[in-house]
């Protein structure tokens, strides 16, 4: 059983799509997926209606998400934990108790782009198509995580 975290700032944007993709990409006995926030600004909520929009858009229900925030025995529950932007790495970094934890810690885009470190955006105070950005991003990131897991 492979246990995967995604990461952002509020787990009501990012974190809750790349969670929602990467599920339909694998088969659901064999991996737990789930995501949190850095902030407690969310907590309980429902992820933001343009997620669930765009998601809904291409086959995926995130409407039932709820928010949480990450805490470091998210350290012991998951193998991987996938930051969406640099912000969320250093937080998560700053969590850190030892080598282990560090080690499982990793920016998404770089299943892409190795190495480069670049963000996803945070699409919050955006428009719509932000959030379509996000998607196509998220999408090309967790095919490449589906393929290498599989
Ligand atoms: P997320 O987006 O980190 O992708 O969930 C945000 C959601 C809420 C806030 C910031 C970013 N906020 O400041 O409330």
């Amino acid at each position: 059983m492979t246990k995967i975290l995604m990461v952002c700032l509020g787990n009501i944007c990012r974190s809750p799509l790349a969670e929602g993709i990467l599920r339909s990409k694998l088969p659901y006995e064999d991996y737990v997926i789930d995501s949190a926030g850095t902030s407690s600004y969310h907590i309980g909520s429902n992820p933001d209606s343009r997620s669930i929009a765009v998601a809904n858009k291409y086959g995926i229900n995130i409407s039932r998400l709820m928010g949480r925030q990450f805490t470091i025995n998210d350290f012991d529950a998951f193998d991987i934990i996938y930051a969406m932007d640099s912000s969320n790495y250093n937080n998560i970094l700053h969590l850190a108790r030892n080598e282990k934890d560090k080690e499982k810690v990793k920016m998404i885009l770089n299943e892409v782009y190795p190495n480069q470190n670049y963000d996803v955006p945070d699409p919050y105070y955006g428009g719509t198509n932000g959030f379509e950005n996000v998607y196509k991003m998220l999408d090309e990131a967790c095919d490449i995580i589906a393929e290498k897991l599989q």
